[in-house]
């Protein structure tokens, strides 16, 4: 385990103005090597997470955003994109709907990972990303 005191400070990367994010839609941008979603969810308020659902490491992107909660687009897990916390798992298999009792089986009792949430920050008009 790395001690606080020599653990590197965050990297502060630009990704773009904040009018290039309007708010209401999923974001995928790159920042050095990472690939991440942020969204506007509110008036200038923004969040980000890294681009990758914790069910199969498969891109978030092209995901449905509602307030906070984006739906993963290939199995509909439900997370919130400030939080990374999970709301809901894997809902739907090879385009079939899930019933509860067998999302229960899939995810064997364990609560079910989150997302990894990046902090972004609004300064000057443009958006940042804390890697
Ligand atoms: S890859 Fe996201 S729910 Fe399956």
């Amino acid at each position: 385990m790395t001690s606080p005191a020599l653990r590197r400070p965050p990297r502060r990367v630009c990704l773009g103005s904040i009018d290039d994010f309007p708010p209401g839609q999923v974001h995928q941008v790159g920042a050095q090597g990472t690939m991440l979603i942020v969204a506007q969810v509110a008036d200038g308020e923004f969040c980000g997470v890294r681009d990758e659902c914790p069910h199969l490491l498969l891109p978030l992107a092209g995901g449905a955003l509602d307030g906070t909660q984006i739906t993963c687009p290939h199995h509909a897990s439900v997370f919130d994109m400030c939080t990374g916390d999970n709301r809901d798992w894997v809902r739907v298999r090879s385009g079939l709907p899930l019933p509860r009792w067998t999302r229960r089986l899939l995810d064997r009792g364990k609560s079910p990972p989150g997302l990894t949430v990046v902090p972004v920050i609004v300064e000057d008009g443009k958006l940042y990303a804390e890697l």
